[in-house]
């Protein structure tokens, strides 16, 4: 079947739309942040003795535990680190519902007033009581952020540059991960052990500049025609591309909201066969993401080098090593990924990540055996592992760390997008939290395996792109269901959904 090419809309890259987008894409930075602080904080001997003294003493020898992989495991530990992510899986639920009927910019700012009464509560904690509440307000910001951001980016990005612009929120991810693992190295020296506060207490910063900032942004051009404000997004259009012919794509976008007009339902529509490829990335997407294995590194890399036999300081300063692989990763992918594309990155990303995890497997396996004693360490060794880290890390940051965010918000249709963007937020969540609360037991269970139990995933998820995922660069988003018409086994599957219909008529 011949298909019409994508339309080519006119507007240039205009200072607004950075700016706008930069001013959002800090939504990222505090996500990034508390992924980033609580590793590094709970492997402190002061806030360890202070809110959890068994593992205190386990991990100290006191009482030491059998076997090295199993000193760190505590499910109260882990539910510090967890907890954030079952808030966020609700609030991401929830979210679509404000990002639909008022906007993506009313659930930024409520994201971000969830993450300034967090931070005040982790860093004023004196019980755990308060520690957990905290990292729930956290993690409810964190939902409406990450649930409004990425659709937000991509709505307001001009289609040429919404790879790169979308980038902007990972990139903010990771160098607040950066930052809370710098913090976390620096502040464990000071205030008699109380620098924890500070690491959990500066997380305010970013989080009040995101409220400032979603006050002053404008809302898209699409989620005014969704709430039938035309003119409010002719006007907005004509300033973010920077020209007045911006008919085109606004009629595109009136169009895009048409179909939204019959959309009772839409947690229901999205259902239906004719979006089922949709559906499909939005669950796939973010469950592979979190199952590459990376955020075993981003939470618990001090940890895991306590338990590889580095002393307190070489770990948190290996983590801030590992961290700075990050942005610098997501930076290169910021300028590539509209040129060479998505597909490129996936498949690229997660052939470098899976030789690293075999490497790894190897490196602890011939070291520690099953019986985790690790002896004296020679240097060699710790510089190897460290290096291949890294090495993995900068696989995942310009791969699967920022298409994870930016590919479903570009392929979900105007009418499912908030819903579709919830799913997303949700599988996201669920699956970090499963991650974060296990971690410590699947290391002391699986031992140096459980790199391999994430590489197998790496191997699955490289298929499943090669195979299912058709490029979406240089399309626009009111044109990125052609793509899956033109797909050899999506287009296969949407025929014969239609055919079926009309047997039925
Ligand atoms: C993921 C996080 C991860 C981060 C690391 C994000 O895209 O959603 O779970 O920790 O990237 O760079």
């Amino acid at each position: 079947m011949a298909m019409e090419a994508p339309h080519q809309y006119p507007g240039k890259l205009t200072f607004r739309v950075v700016i706008t987008c930069i001013m959002a894409a800090t939504g990222g930075l505090i996500f990034g942040y508390d992924h980033g602080v609580s590793g590094g904080v709970t492997s402190m001997d002061s806030f360890l003795k202070e809110f959890f003294p068994s593992v205190y003493e386990q991990e100290s020898n006191v009482k030491p535990s059998a076997n090295q992989y199993c000193k760190f495991n505590s499910q109260i530990l882990t539910l510090f680190t967890s907890s954030l992510y079952l808030s966020a899986l609700v609030a991401g639920l929830g979210a679509s519902t404000i990002t639909r009927i008022m906007g993506r910019r009313a659930t930024m700012i409520v994201g971000g007033l969830f993450f300034v009464s967090g931070t005040l509560f982790n860093g004023l904690a004196d019980g755990i009581w308060m520690l957990i509440v905290g990292r729930l307000l956290l993690g409810f910001g964190i939902g409406c952020a990450n649930q409004s951001v990425p659709i937000y980016l991509s709505e307001m990005a001009p289609y040429k540059y919404r790879g790169g612009l979308n980038m902007c929120f990972q990139l903010s991810i990771t160098i607040g991960i950066f930052v809370a693992n710098l913090f976390n190295y620096y502040f464990a020296k000071i205030l008699n052990g109380q620098g924890w506060r500070l690491s959990l207490g500066l997380g305010a910063i970013p989080a009040v500049i995101f409220v400032v900032g979603s006050l002053c942004l404008p809302d898209s051009p699409s989620s005014l025609v969704a709430r039938g404000r035309h003119e409010a997004a002719r006007q907005e259009l004509v300033k973010i591309r920077g020209t007045t012919d911006i008919e085109a794509e606004l009629k595109d976008i009136i169009t895009a909201s048409e179909a939204l007009e019959n959309v009772k339902h839409p947690w229901k529509t999205l259902l239906e066969r004719k979006y089922r490829p949709q559906l499909v990335f939005a669950v796939c997407i973010p469950f592979f993401q979190q199952f590459t294995g990376l955020n075993v590194i981003t939470f618990y890399a001090p940890i895991l080098f306590r338990t590889i036999g580095f002393g307190p300081t070489a770990s948190l300063m290996s983590a801030v090593i590992i961290g700075s692989f990050k942005p610098v990763s997501t930076l290169i992918s910021i300028f590539v990924v509209d040129k060479f594309g998505r597909r490129t990155l996936f498949l690229e990303g997660g052939a470098q990540m899976l030789i690293c995890q075999i490497i790894m497997t190897i490196a602890i396996a011939v070291t520690f055996g099953t019986s985790g004693n690790p002896g004296q360490l020679p240097k060699w060794y710790a510089v190897v592992i460290v290096g291949v880290i890294c090495v993995y890390v900068a696989g995942f940051a310009w791969s699967w760390g920022p298409l994870g965010w930016l590919v479903p918000s570009e392929i979900f249709p105007l009418e499912i997008r908030p819903a579709c963007q919830s799913i997303t937020v949700g599988v996201n969540m669920t699956c970090t939290f499963f991650i974060a609360q296990f971690f410590t037991a699947m290391l002391c269970h699986m031992k140096f395996g459980l790199f391999l139990f994430f590489g197998g995933f790496v191997v699955i998820m490289t298929i499943f792109i090669y195979k299912l995922f058709p490029e979406t660069k240089g399309v626009p988003l009111e044109e990125m269901h052609k793509e899956w018409q033109k797909h050899p086994i999506w287009g296969k599957f949407l025929d014969a959904g239609r055919a079926d219909e009309k047997d039925s008529k």
